[in-house]
Order: structure tokens, then sequence, then C-alpha cells
């Protein structure tokens, strides 16, 4: 028997619950097949995919053609786990009409059940807006990747005592504009204990500490995909990348030596009444 797929009001029951929520991006269809059987609650269509899928430098350039072509796929393979689509820079800040439109192509054309954008106070209308449409939306305040410019980089939000009190208001907004959850990335953890405590909406924390409803990670990072820079709130489970090189260099040692393909990998056809066991084979070109 298949699992109950999760919805948008259990997620929002796990705070009274005191039941960690528990969360991953993926970006693609192989990716999801394998978190479809575990226990995980959201899948996350995350606009990080530009970066580990689709090698640009920052978020910044995914399209919202990018993330529904991506969005479709994960929904193939997800039967059970929420699934949000993240709405990418630029599809939701340049009017309310466009932020409705496009948050509704994620839940028409590629099948997921809620979406996530980025913005405190600012994004509360649009938040608002979307949710009016009958559409659930999740936050995401702190270190809102979208806005890297302004913040000069990838820096930890909330260390002044203003800031921390703006991510604060931008939290009790958001629920206001009916988010159904929030994203807090990158802040202090006690901040983001305060703000988890202030709201009746699940919190749900990357670089921001244990106090959070839930956790998120980008699965790349948690698998030990990725190279280069390794963020501190990133623990790898897995170092796949490490193995998947190996694993490619004994194949190309394998090929170079003839070791492979050896006689299991080979079709072995018992033939009769062939000419070459007559002597009379005339080769491919006869
Ligand atoms: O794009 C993404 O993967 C995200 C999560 C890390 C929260 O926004």
């Amino acid at each position: 028997m298949k699992n109950k797929p999760v919805t948008v009001p259990e997620i929002q029951g796990r705070k009274a619950a005191a039941k960690k929520i528990t969360a991953l991006t993926a970006c693609d269809f192989g990716f999801a097949r394998l978190l479809d059987p575990t226990a995980i609650d959201i899948v996350l269509v995350g606009d990080s995919l530009g970066m580990v899928s689709l090698g640009y430098e920052n978020t910044l350039p995914v399209t919202m053609d990018e993330m529904l072509a991506h969005a479709r796929a994960v929904r193939r393979g997800i039967t059970r786990a929420l699934l949000v689509g993240d709405m990418p820079f630029m599809s939701y800040q340049v009017s309310l009409e466009e932020a409705v439109r496009n948050a509704g192509r994620f839940i028409q054309e590629a099948g997921a059940s809620a979406v996530k954008l980025e913005g405190g106070q600012r994004a509360a209308e649009t938040v608002n807006a979307i949710v009016r449409a009958g559409i659930p939306v999740m936050g995401h305040i702190g270190l809102t990747p979208q806005s890297v410019h302004q913040f000069g980089g990838y820096r930890v939000q909330g260390k002044n005592y203003l800031d921390a009190r703006q991510i604060c208001q931008d939290a009790r907004h958001l629920e206001k504009a009916g988010a159904f959850s929030l994203v807090l990335e990158g802040i202090p953890a006690d901040l983001a204990a305060e703000i988890t405590a202030a709201v009746k909406i699940p919190t749900i924390g990357i670089g921001a500490g244990p106090a959070c409803d839930g956790q998120i990670l980008v699965l790349h990072d948690l698998l030990g995909l990725t190279d280069g820079f390794t963020p501190k709130f990133v623990k790898r489970y897995a170092e796949l990348g490490a193995l998947a090189k190996e694993a490619v260099g004994r194949y190309i040692d394998d090929v170079r030596s003839g070791a492979f393909p050896a006689r299991e990998h080979c079709y072995q056809v018992e033939r009769e009444n062939w000419p070459i066991q007559r002597g009379e084979n005339k080769g491919c070109g006869g």
C-alpha cells in the first residue's frame, strides 16, 4: 500500500506536535526517485539547481522555464513528499499579477503543491496575493541568496540588533500574509529560536540552528556531490562525488586494459546453420 501524500496542513500541524520537519532539495527525476522511498516530508525544487545542475555562478540567472522543466521531472519521481517549487529571481518581483501567474504555473504545469519565495516584509503583499489565489506559500528570510548583491556576498544575516529586529518583523509579516511555513537561512541560532517561538507557523532552518521546527539542506551538499567551499552549516553524510570519480577511474583503467567488457557482459548466442560453422563465412563485406 502506498503512503499517504504529505499535505500543507500536516506540515503546519507538526509545530504543535513537536515532530521535526525534514526537507531536502531535488533537481531531477533520478534524485527524486532516490528520495521517494525515504520518509522525507518536503522536497523543494530549489533555485539552487542553477548552481548544482546548470553550472551558474549563483541563482540569479535561473528562469521560470528552467524551474518548471526541473519541477516536472521531480514531480514524476515523487509520490509522497510535499512538492514545493521555488520561484526564481524576477518571477514574482515585478507585479502581483505576474507573481500569481508564475506561482500558478508551478501548480498547473509542474504539479507542485506549494511555492517558495524569498523576502520578508517587502514580499508580504506578494505572498498574500498568491495565498488568496489558493496557492500555499513557504516564505524564506534571512540570508536570501537572490539578494546576494545587496548583501555583498553570502553573509550571515541578523548579526546586529536592528537587522535581527527586522528579520523578526519579516517573519511576523509573512505569517500575517498567510505563509504556511518559513525557511530561515543563515541567521544566528538564538535569533532563529526567538522567531520559532514567536510565530505559529513552522520554521525550517538552513544554517539557523537546532531550534527550528525542521531542517532543509541541498541534496548535493548532503551527499558530498559538490566540491569547493562547503558552508559551515552543511553536514556531508556521504562522499558520493569522490566515490563517483573513483568508479569512473576504474572504468577507464578496465577499458584500456581490456578487462571490461568481460565474458559476463557479452551476449553469447547459440548459432545454428551459420555459414561460419561450415567455413563459408564471407565476412561483413561479402
Ligand atoms: O534553492 C534552494 O535550494 C533553497 C533552499 C536551500 C532553502 O532555497
